[in-house]
């Protein structure tokens, strides 16, 4: 049974094929992106791709026409805006050149403006948003400038978002410690970053680091109980706080 629909942006690998794969597993039919084809995927019945460069800011609105208006669908359940980089590995902010800032500013921002731009002018009806942050936004740590300037404007342009558009619900969330090229990325330092290397440390320890499937499932696992969780639209929340708290409501 198809259940609904569901776009997701950064479907080729980590979190984004994972919430992919189980969107599908829930029936629901998937609108995905990236650069690279997901080949596991693409021979779902339920699953469309289309190759997008989310760099190519410019062609993002036209790019999201062809692949959907052919459609018709014209509403989502969910749309995950979800595809980000770290960039190279962590490095001091005056070795991050101009260029590769820009960059991360185009993929970590400025392509999740012109999907929700896209969305808005083009009466899309979405229920709910998905935004993948960071903690990095909010905490910042040695060697993260170009990653942790990025999302802390994502979270402010979401919180944006999401006071003029109430009819959808902006879930911004922090998706902490997933075993993908980015996870991996962040922990690529030795001792000359020193919170970030107490991090690398901690992440060898058995369970702190949980698998992008594993995190699909806890996202759509809060989403489906964000009321009971009080979680607030456009208000950046870190998903290991709302797993402690639906722990605590299945123990209580
Ligand atoms: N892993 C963690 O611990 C963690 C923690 C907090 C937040 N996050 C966030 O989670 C999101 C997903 O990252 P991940 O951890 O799953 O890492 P990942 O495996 O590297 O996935 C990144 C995805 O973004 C896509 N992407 C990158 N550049 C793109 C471009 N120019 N155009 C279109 N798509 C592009 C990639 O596809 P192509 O390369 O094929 O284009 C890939 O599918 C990111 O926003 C990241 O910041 C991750």
């Amino acid at each position: 049974v198809t259940e609904g629909s569901v776009f997701i942006t950064g479907v080729s690998s980590g979190i984004g094929h994972a919430l992919a794969d189980h969107a599908l597993g829930l029936g629901y039919r998937v609108y995905g992106t990236s650069r690279r084809r997901p080949e596991r995927l693409l021979g779902h019945e339920n699953f469309r791709f289309a190759p997008i460069d989310l760099l190519e800011l410019d062609r993002i609105g036209e790019r999201l026409a062809a692949f959907l208006e052919p459609s018709g669908c014209r509403h989502f359940d969910f749309a995950f805006l979800n595809a980000g980089s770290f960039g190279a590995k962590p490095a001091r902010g005056e070795r991050v050149t101009l260029d590769a800032f820009t960059d991360l500013f185009k993929l970590n921002l400025f392509a999740n403006k012109a999907i929700i731009d896209h969305f808005v002018m083009h009466r899309y009806s979405i229920d709910n948003y998905v935004v993948s942050s960071s903690i990095a936004a909010v905490r910042q740590r040695e060697g993260m400038l170009a990653y942790a300037a990025s999302k802390a404007a994502l979270n402010a342009m979401i919180s944006v978002y999401a006071l003029e558009n109430r009819e959808s619900f902006f879930a911004l969330l922090g998706l902490c410690n997933v075993d993908t090229h980015v996870g991996r990325t962040i922990t690529d330092v030795d001792a000359s970053f020193p919170d970030l290397f107490a991090l690398k440390q901690r992440a060898r320890q058995s369970g702190y680091v949980v698998s992008p499937g594993e995190r699909a499932r806890h996202i759509f696992d809060v989403m489906r109980h964000r009321a009971d969780l009080d979680l607030k639209s456009g208000t950046f929340t870190e998903i290991r706080t709302l797993l402690l708290a639906r722990h605590a409501t299945r123990t209580a």
